[in-house]
């Protein structure tokens, strides 16, 4: 039986309940609903609503249906709409008289929507773990890279030398953004709608004030409207999702491109490759494919949702039920790519020599050029002329680079020496630029940024 089953004439139609059941999606929220009706339930006695005995009826009912979903062994029934109707139905069958008496004041209007907001603080501290993880192998990788160098990019064209830790930690610091803004959506969130009711509160004296603070949310709702129909922090945690799996395709795209034999700067190891079930030959780079890949789905969920949302007249609307299935996904998916990520980094390859070979290119230091004039008193337009007019002039007559630079009035073979390999790097200079000293304060500085950011994420990680 539905829990409003005694309002209808009828049963309801086989194909009603097939469409507007969300047991398959929402049982996932069965941990978190047993938590928020055990405050529930707390919050009742300390009304004057339960007696102690009942409440204590209702809580071992409640722990026990915890127990019953977490062993896998809860039996469901063809008339569980959703999974709060199925912990009622349950928890009734347990402690009798005391479980007609659970829903008292509440409806499952904030009640869902409570335990959708504790759920999403546990996956988004869980997330920011998963990421945190990845920035620790990047920093490793980072740190053993010492000197090697790479060519960094502009419009996937050779521009200037890099090293190779500065370019791994460019997806470290982007992580790190992800990190700030899981912690900001965990923050906005911390809000418990308990005590909304169906929308408007109740006129028996609860507290929502009590309940917010014993399931450990910041502050309870200040309006029983928005309470219910509140989704923002669905959406804040997509995005944030989105965001995060924009960062991982980023990275799975260049790992992919890099470990190509055209490229040949990363080779992968065998344990996080994929073989062809034709070509013998063939190693893949599966993982950077799928985290870029289902990075469309991702962004997907956060478009879709918002578009749920977008109509929607206050408070409540069953529209609000197609919350779940893509937050769920969204944090699914991520629990699997950050590790996978994570070990595709940690154990691939660098080809040191083609790297640095390709960085070492005299080209690669042309802006040193006009600079070097620029520090002898030349406009850099001018500057950046003459070193333009070289650079055509040895790729039209086939001449080396180096060579007509040395022979060249205006520079000379002390500027030639600036297109030694290594030369470049080693001139850079800016705080926050690819330089060897510039990086050696930059490592320091993320390493720091990075414990900082373990501590703060341990800080909206809700005990279990
Ligand atoms: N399964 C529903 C959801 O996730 C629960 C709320 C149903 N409320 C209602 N008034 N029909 O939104």
């Amino acid at each position: 039986m539905t829990l409003w089953a005694q309002r209808m004439a009828s049963g309801p139609a086989e194909a009603m309940m097939s469409f507007t059941a969300s047991l398959d999606v929402d049982r996932h929220l069965g941990p978190d609903d047993v938590r928020a009706s055990i405050a529930h339930v707390h919050g009742l006695e300390r009304a004057g609503i339960l007696t102690a005995e009942e409440s204590k009826a209702l809580t071992t009912a409640l722990r026990q249906v915890g127990d019953e979903l977490e062993a896998g062994i809860f039996a469901f029934e063809p008339a569980d709409e959703d999974i709060h109707s199925a912990i009622e139905r349950r928890v009734t069958d347990l402690a009798g008289e005391a479980g007609e008496k659970l829903h008292t004041g509440r409806s499952r209007n904030d009640q869902v929507a409570t335990a959708l907001r504790l759920h999403t603080k546990r996956r988004l501290a869980e997330t920011a773990a998963g990421v945190l993880e990845l920035q620790r192998r990047l920093l490793e990788r980072a740190r053993e890279a010492g000197e090697a160098t790479l060519p960094g990019y502009t419009h996937l064209q050779r521009a200037q030398p890099v090293l190779l830790a500065h370019h791994l930690l460019a997806h470290g610091w982007a992580l790190a953004r992800d990190v700030d803004r899981i912690g900001d959506a965990s923050r906005r969130l911390d809000v418990s709608p308990l005590g909304a009711g169906a929308l408007a509160g109740s006129s028996l004296p609860l507290q929502p004030d009590s309940v917010a603070v014993e399931l450990g949310f910041a502050s309870r709702f200040e309006n029983s409207l928005d309470a219910v129909s509140d989704r923002d922090f669905v959406a804040e945690a997509l995005f944030a999702c989105s965001m995060l799996a924009v960062h991982l395709s980023r990275l799975g795209e260049e790992i992919v491109i890099f470990s190509t034999e055209e490229f040949g700067f990363y080779r992968l190891d065998d344990a996080w490759s994929t073989g062809s079930s034709m070509l013998p030959q063939k190693k893949n780079p599966d993982v950077a494919e799928l985290a870029r890949g289902k990075t469309g789905r991702l962004i997907g969920h956060l478009c879709g949702f918002l578009a749920t949302l977008k109509g929607l007249p206050l408070a409540y609307n069953r529209d609000l039920q197609e919350d779940k299935e893509p937050l769920f996904d969204s944090f699914g998916q991520l629990a699997l790519a950050l590790p996978a990520m994570a070990g595709v980094i940690e154990t691939m390859r660098f080809d040191l020599d083609k790297m640095g070979t390709a960085a070492d290119a005299p080209a690669l230091a042309a802006v040193d050029l006009a600079e070097w004039l620029v520090a002898r008193g030349a406009p850099f337009r001018s500057a950046h002329g003459l070193v333009g007019s070289l650079v055509r002039e040895s790729l039209e007559r086939k001449l080396d680079l180096g060579e007509l630079v040395a022979a060249h009035p205006e520079l000379g073979p002390e500027a030639a020496e600036l297109l030694e390999p290594g030369a470049a790097i080693q001139r850079r200079r800016t705080p926050g630029g690819a330089g060897s000293e510039a990086v050696a304060v930059q490592l320091e500085r993320f390493a720091e940024r990075l414990a900082l950011d373990e501590a703060r994420v341990a800080a909206f990680t809700p005990p279990s």
